[in-house]
């Protein structure tokens, strides 16, 4: 049952409907962008002429790196802020199947760029290849994983490697519901999330 205070809200978020902070919105933009491109830079690879795929590769790295920062940031965000309520209108299948996609898409800002770097650690040739974050820093690659039996290491580069590609796989899928989601609201139910989201 619809109360006063309900209608008032209702009628508030019709004026000025909740937004994300312009942190949040900086944020996610910027993840999205760095991604999209990440993924890009990730399936051309292995199609470029020879001379280009070291930079193109480092370039991967380096955007990977920035990725897992920034998600660390946002994640921090996410746990000090309340996101603003999806309306009230919505199925509650939809804000289900909405919060399942964020959460996982959460993980994946931190899978990907892991097994990323775990991948390149287990690299035979990481001691001799030092990883430079965009020509600027030296950028670590991790101890424990360079350091251990080169038999063992070269399993695990494939593992690792393997679950990075199936990582992009699920990135595929999930960006397409996440997306598909939101142009739904925007042109069938015309209850824009965009405006949430949009600087
Ligand atoms: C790799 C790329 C992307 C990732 C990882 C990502 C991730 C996320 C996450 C985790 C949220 C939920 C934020 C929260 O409540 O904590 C979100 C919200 C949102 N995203 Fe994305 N996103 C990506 C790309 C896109 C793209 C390309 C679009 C354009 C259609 C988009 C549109 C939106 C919108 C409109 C919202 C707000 C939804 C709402 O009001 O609840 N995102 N995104
Ligand atoms: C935003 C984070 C990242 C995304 C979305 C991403 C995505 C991808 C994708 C889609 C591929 C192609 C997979 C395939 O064709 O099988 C790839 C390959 C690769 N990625 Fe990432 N990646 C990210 C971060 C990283 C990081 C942080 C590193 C290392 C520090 C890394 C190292 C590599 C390497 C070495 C390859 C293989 C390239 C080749 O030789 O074909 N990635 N990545």
């Amino acid at each position: 049952m619809n109360t006063r205070a309900d209608s008032l809200t209702d009628a508030t978020d019709a004026i000025r409907p909740p937004r994300y902070t312009r942190t949040a919105i900086t944020l996610h933009w910027l993840i999205a962008l760095l991604m999209i491109v990440n993924v890009v830079l990730g399936l051309s690879a292995d199609s470029l002429p020879d001379d280009w795929v070291r930079p193109v590769i480092d370039t991967h790295k380096s955007i990977g790196i920035t990725v897992l920062g920034l998600a660390l940031l946002r994640m921090l965000w996410r746990v000090s802020h309340k996101p603003p309520p999806l309306p009230r209108e919505f199925p509650s299948w939809e804000k289900i199947a909405a919060h399942l996609a964020h959460f996982a898409l959460y993980l994946l800002m931190i899978a990907l760029p892991l097994s990323g770097w775990l991948h390149d650690s287990a690299w035979k040739d990481a001691a001799t290849h030092p990883m430079q974050w965009f020509g600027l820093f030296q950028w670590p690659r991790i101890g424990y994983v360079m350091h251990l039996d080169p038999t063992l290491k070269e399993t695990l580069h494939d593992r690792f490697g393997a679950l990075h590609t199936w990582l992009g796989y699920a990135l595929y899928a999930l960006l397409a519901m996440h997306i598909g989601g939101a142009l739904k609201h925007e042109w069938l139910d015309r209850r824009s999330v965009f405006k949430r989201m949009t600087p």
